[in-house]
């Protein structure tokens, strides 16, 4: 048996389309891998009542790498339990904490290092008798020192600077937050670090983001600027993402989400899932000389199999083949030089 193994989970929606593409480029590069796919999502509720049923989770702690498509659709709202909850239970249960978000698009080339398992998506939560609703936001400086700290070892990797984003002007949270980093910079004394309030932040994402190298914030903030990002550097439709923890297996996933309006038509453009594999190839298999040979590859693709999110006409599977054509051609050049 090869000894790396990848779980997919494809969930929902458009997230199976994306990931055949996934899994057949994948299966193009030379490497010896078992590739095994689980029920996730709202398709795994449909099937066992569980969105992230025990065995789909033992197979994935068991593996590597997880590459993940995308939960969630109209469907299962209002039911006993949501898709969303297999999402955020998987990040938990691997400690991704570090969730790696790059936008990149001409002179804009950054990356949002978003905290994963903590914050809002994670506190505390109730009804009240008098019918109110709460969440809660709650850090502890452990939970956010981890993850700066990943942020600064990015920042000292690519050009050295650093936003730490947060509301400290509201949230005591944000004020511990910017504690933290504060104390945590001197470690890293070639950053340049600068901390800036979230609503301006996002301004400046829209306005200015060639400004930005490296950001880093709390769990809802990096959900809500990493849209705001990939829309300013070409939309969702392009935009991936590395989970991280300390040594377990990673997931690699697209930014986007099941896309219900066009799930099924075979239209979804499969570069962010692409892209989440060659983070992937980088991050879990260490071989970012693949990670770069599938970037090409999707570059290539994408004038010349341009999907119907980006203006053009090209399907899910048209896109897939230009990125494999591609990928052969530079096997084959490489070969011959
Ligand atoms: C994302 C998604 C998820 C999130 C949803 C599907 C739970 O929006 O990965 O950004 O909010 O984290
Ligand atoms: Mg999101």
């Amino acid at each position: 048996m090869a000894d790396t193994r990848i779980v997919c989970l494809p969930g929902d929606g458009i997230g199976p389309e994306v990931m055949a593409a996934a899994v057949r480029v994948l299966g193009e590069l030379p490497l010896d891998l078992s590739v095994e796919e689980r029920p996730f999502g709202g398709a795994a509720i449909d099937a066992v009542g569980d969105p992230l049923p025990q065995a789909t989770l033992d197979a994935c702690l068991a593996a590597d790498a997880v590459l993940l498509g995308a939960v969630g659709g109209p469907q299962w709202e209002g039911g006993a339990v949501r898709p969303e909850q297999g999402l955020l239970g998987l990040r938990k249960a691997l400690d991704v904490y570090a969730n790696l978000r790059p936008a990149v698009r001409g002179d804009v080339d950054l990356v949002i290092v978003r905290e994963l398992v903590a914050g809002l998506y994670f506190g505390a939560r109730g009804v009240r008798d008098d019918g109110t609703v709460f969440d809660t936001l709650e850090y502890h400086p452990a939970q956010i020192e981890r993850v700066v700290r990943i942020a600064f070892e990015l920042a000292q990797a690519r050009s050295g600077d650093l936003c730490s984003v947060d509301k400290a002007n509201v949230l005591d949270t944000s004020r511990l937050w910017r504690r933290v980093v504060n104390e945590v910079a001197p470690d890293y004394p070639d950053v340049r670090l600068r901390h800036a309030l979230v609503d301006s932040a996002a301004m400046e994402l829209v306005t200015a983001p060639e400004t930005f190298d490296v950001l880093v914030m709390e769990n809802t903030f990096g959900d809500i600027l990493s849209d705001v990002a990939a829309a300013v550097t070409g939309g969702l439709g392009l935009a991936s993402s590395a989970s991280l923890g300390d040594g377990g297996p990673g997931i690699f996933e697209p930014v986007h989400g099941s896309a219900p309006d066009i799930a099924g038509q075979g239209v979804a453009n499969p570069t962010a899932m692409l892209r989440s594999l060659a983070l992937c190839l980088e991050h879990a298999l260490g071989r970012a000389d693949l990670a770069r040979r599938v970037e090409r590859a999707v570059d290539a693709a994408a004038p010349v199999a341009t999907t119907r999110d980006l203006g053009g006409s090209a399907s899910t599977d048209d896109f897939t083949e230009a990125v494999l054509v591609s990928l052969t051609q530079e096997e084959a050049w490489t070969a011959t030089s």
